[in-house]
């Protein structure tokens, strides 16, 4: 199935799920995400990685649409009634790790797996048709990076937060 194109995705709980007291929901349906979020009438070239489009709107919609109260920047998190309670701790959770992996770590096109060269950005396909898996959940497929500290004073950082985050997770083992 297209994900692009679908109209709605229904996810049906075959059987009742019960999780200390608290029983499931039979079934429900979950707005097609992929769909609305590349819609070309809300977002101009959708599938573009085009920062300018939050200059002109702080939702990234065209310039011509109306951002009445209630629109979203996107639907990842579901809409209406159950949508995701997390997810202002999501978003922010993902700012703060991408913030601190591009601050320590210097991320560049990986080797390629035949020719043993290492690739230049202008080698890489990052193409949404071939490169991304096409699921409820969309991913990158298995692409070659390289991931190289950016100094010593950074792993050093990185080391001692590492010390830190351990004895502080230790206590929910
Ligand atoms: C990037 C991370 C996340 C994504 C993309 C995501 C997405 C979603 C989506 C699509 C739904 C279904 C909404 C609907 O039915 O319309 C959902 C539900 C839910 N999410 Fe998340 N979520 C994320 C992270 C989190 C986190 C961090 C928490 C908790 C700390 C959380 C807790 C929940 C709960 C409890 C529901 C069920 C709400 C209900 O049925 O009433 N999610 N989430």
């Amino acid at each position: 199935m297209d994900l692009l194109s679908a109209t709605v995705v229904l996810v049906a709980i075959t059987a009742f799920v019960t999780f200390r007291g608290v029983q499931a929901r039979a079934s429900k349906k979950l707005p097609p995400g992929p769909a609305i979020n590349h819609d070309p009438d809300t977002y101009k070239s959708p599938h573009e990685f085009l920062l300018e489009r939050y200059e002109t709107n702080s939702l990234g919609y065209r310039k011509d649409v109306q951002s009445t109260e209630g629109r979203r920047k996107a639907v990842a998190f579901g809409a209406g009634r159950l949508i995701c309670p997390g997810q202002h701790l999501a978003e922010n959770s993902l700012i703060i790790n991408v913030t601190k992996i591009i601050w320590a770590i210097d991320i560049t096109p990986g080797i390629h797996a035949e020719t043993g060269q290492h690739l230049k950005v202008e080698d890489t396909d990052d193409s949404i048709e071939t490169q991304w898996t096409n699921d409820v959940l969309t991913a990158p497929k298995p692409f070659p990076v390289s991931l190289v500290i950016r100094s010593p004073e950074h792993q050093t950082v990185v080391d001692n937060e590492y010390r830190q985050a351990q004895s502080i997770f230790k206590e929910y083992e």
